[in-house]
């Protein structure tokens, strides 16, 4: 094996059969219906290859957002797009920083493109440190806002500070961005050196279909199509995605939604004695008032899949949920109020 990536392990693959999944943070609404309605009806040329960019989404992308289509590179996933940020921006043993915590895969796909991730704490309050940030050292920052697992966007003066202080590229990965109502997708133009990645997985409920996209200028997105492997998003995926763009009204709905239970769910967190964290997304990280792996596997016992992150440097014995509807946050409160009261809490 390559010296760079012999320390691999496998990805979370937990077994999920028969369990209500709030730990991935995908639209707890169901399937996108647009997409839906795309699938079932669609006449697709199984012979034939996709277009070879993803023209047709990135010209409704566009479309939504008020850029142009070569502003845009779409994928299989915006884990592709990760995986194309380095590959294009990036040599062999080149220092990229990664917040800490922040998204595990980041470390994965730095490494995976022979880079070595520099780990920069964020502040007490889960914000990022600009001085820390902003090495001369490194080719490229990284970080996602709304922030996963914390949940809080990162304020946008401290990405702007980042944006002008560093020469490198400076990837806003906006995987939540839907939830937050704002972000820097409209500024790319503003910038040269600004990556946004977004992602049908979680506002837009495609998950299974693997759609994600960068937006850049327009000189960053043209390198980044020519790295990126031609075709990588299949007919029927962009087809479902262009049709999900032209429903923003289900995008409304969700947002409001999570808008909604977010306090809710909050609340009862902090009832049965976890302590949250701010969200600007459609998922909560909170502090255990019990060991965090014994919640975990009490939970799954009820039937109910959080994610532990209770092991973790900077985010000891705390744990993420996705909020769900009424009906799911109300099943998983009364599940953990069961655990905690079997673990004698
Ligand atoms: C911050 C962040 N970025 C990227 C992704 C990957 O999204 P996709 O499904 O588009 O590959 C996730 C998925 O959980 C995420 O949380």
């Amino acid at each position: 094996m390559r010296s760079t990536t012999r320390g691999f392990k496998l990805y979370y693959n937990p077994d999920t059969a028969g369990l209500l999944r709030m730990d991935t943070n995908t639209n707890a609404l169901g399937g996108n219906p647009a997409a839906e309605r795309f699938l079932a009806g669609a006449k697709i040329d199984l012979g034939g290859y996709p277009n070879t960019y993803s023209d047709g989404l990135r010209d409704a992308l566009a479309d939504l957002y008020g850029l142009e289509r070569g502003n845009f590179v779409a994928g299989s996933g915006s884990d592709e797009m990760l995986d194309v940020v380095f590959k294009t921006f990036t040599e062999w043993g080149d220092n990229c920083v990664v917040p800490v915590p922040s998204y595990v895969l980041y470390d994965y796909f730095v490494g995976m493109n022979g880079g070595k991730a520099i780990q920069v704490e964020l502040t007490e309050d889960f914000q990022l440190d600009p001085d820390a940030m902003a090495r001369r050292d490194a080719k490229v920052i990284i970080m996602p806002s709304p922030n996963n697992p914390t949940a809080n966007s990162f304020r946008a003066k401290d990405i702007e500070e980042i944006l002008s202080r560093f020469d490198g590229i400076v990837v806003v990965d906006e995987a939540y961005g839907e939830y937050a109502g704002c972000g820097f997708v409209e500024r790319v133009e503003e910038f040269d050196n600004l990556v946004v990645l977004r992602t049908f997985s979680k506002a837009y409920s495609m998950a299974a279909l693997r759609v994600g996209y960068a937006v850049a200028n327009k000189g960053l997105a043209e390198v980044m199509n020519c790295v990126k492997i031609p075709y990588s998003l299949n007919a029927l995926s962009e087809g479902a995605a262009i049709a999900a763009v032209g429903d923003q009204d289900f995008i409304k709905r969700s947002v409001a939604m999570v808008d909604e239970q977010r306090p809710r769910l909050r609340k009862g967190l902090e009832k049965l004695g976890f302590r949250t964290f701010p969200s600007d997304a459609n998922f909560i990280m909170a502090e255990c008032p019990a060991d965090h792996a014994d919640i975990v596997a009490g939970l799954r016992a009820e039937g109910i899949l959080i994610r532990d992150f209770g092991s973790k440097r900077r985010t000891e014995n705390c744990v993420r949920t996705t909020i769900g509807t009424a009906e799911l946050n109300g099943r998983l409160l009364d599940a953990l109020e069961k655990v905690l009261g079997d673990l004698g809490c």
